[in-house]
């Protein structure tokens, strides 16, 4: 662990990103403020982290669209960084929700933004989305691939606020901001204290192969296995959680120590690895030794039929690299879930 650092702002800091982040800004000897208004976490998962910590964290329970309670964050607070995770993200739901989606996430980005300025907090670090990239044509993606026009309002607002930022940062003196372009999220923290906690029936893959597992779930849909790829499913680029909360260390590091090359940047943070639907079934099933149910059905509209990132500028200029092994990662997703159970 390294010698104390300045304290950072996390918003939706009990989120299944935010609370991993949460972790691994402590254990690099970071002070943080958590924020979060339990609208799709639990209080549990701040037990979570301080357990692994081992220690109370400072958490206040606000909703980052009440601006007024928010400033209440920034008088009582001294930090220079917000990592900005606080929004809906379901894909589908905000296809039939889309005023609930710009109401949510763009006025707390907003709000954050405006009080950032308004406090002379100069680091913005943006939870954006691979999802911004649509169907690419060529792989891996890099940074300087142009996004296509979103097809759902969340897409939308993880464009929509890359662009909002990056105008801010262009305008204000002392404002910078980084935007991480997540692709596929997965796992949970080794010691099984904190994870994703999906709400009803699970969008992504591997909450939805972890419930079957368990047996919450009947069978698990395979969406399509005419695609043109190598075994005729999907192909994404899952990367550890752990791995991308370390990534937004190496951001902070990257802002706190004015080591940032342009006032905004955008970095790709995944694994520069792809990996099939079906291949991540059976190394699931290998990883911890069980049989997955699953049958395949016909394809999910609007998904992308592969994508998966070129990590050389993280690599590089973050001097961050997704370490964690695929199966480590299926390992700890399943003992999650067991956990889930067992409490
Ligand atoms: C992965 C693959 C599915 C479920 C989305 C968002 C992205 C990010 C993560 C944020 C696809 C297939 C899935 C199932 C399946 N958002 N699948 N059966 O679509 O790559 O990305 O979630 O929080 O912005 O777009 O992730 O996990 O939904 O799907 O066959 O029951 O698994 O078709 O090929 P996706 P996903």
């Amino acid at each position: 662990m390294s010698s104390k650092k300045e304290t950072v702002l996390v918003s939706g800091g009990a989120g299944y990103l935010g609370s991993h982040t949460t972790v691994a800004l402590i254990e690099a000897g970071y002070d943080v403020v958590v924020i979060d208004n339990f609208s799709n976490s639990e209080p549990s998962s701040i037990e979570g982290v301080e357990k692994i910590v081992g220690r109370k964290i400072c958490f206040e329970e606000i909703d980052t669209c009440d601006k007024e309670a928010l400033r209440g964050v920034f008088e009582r607070h001294e930090f220079n960084t917000v990592i900005h995770f606080a929004a809906f993200k379901a894909v589908g739901e905000s296809v039939e929700k889309p005023l609930m989606y710009y109401q949510n996430n763009l006025v707390s980005y907003m709000n954050i933004l405006e009080m950032m300025k308004e406090y002379s907090r100069p680091n913005v670090l943006f939870s954006s989305s691979a999802t911004v990239y649509g169907e690419a044509e060529v792989m891996p993606v890099t940074e300087q691939t142009p996004r296509q026009p979103s097809t759902s309002p969340y897409g939308n607002t993880k464009q929509m606020a890359e662009d909002i930022l990056r105008d801010c940062c262009a305008a204000y003196d002392n404002f910078y901001g980084i935007a991480l372009r997540y692709f596929n999220p997965i796992g949970a923290h080794p010691s099984a204290l904190i994870g994703e906690l999906p709400r009803g029936v699970p969008n992504n893959l591997v909450p939805f192969i972890t419930q079957t597992a368990a047996g919450i779930r009947e069978c698990l849909s395979v969406f399509g296995n005419d695609y043109d790829t190598p075994d005729g499913s999907c192909l994404r680029d899952f990367i550890d959680v752990t791995d991308l909360a370390k990534a937004h260390v190496a951001a902070v590091d990257r802002m706190t120590q004015g080591k940032m090359k342009q006032k905004y940047e955008i970095f790709n943070i995944g694994t520069g690895r792809p990996v099939s639907v079906l291949e991540l079934i059976t190394r699931f099933e290998k990883a911890n030794n069980l049989t997955l149910p699953y049958r395949i059905v016909a394809r999910r509209p609007g998904d992308t039929p592969f994508i998966w990132a070129d990590t050389t500028l993280a690599n590089e200029e973050l001097g961050w690299k997704a370490e964690c092994d695929l199966d480590d990662s299926l390992r700890s997703a399943w003992a999650w879930e067991v956990h889930l159970h067992e409490r």
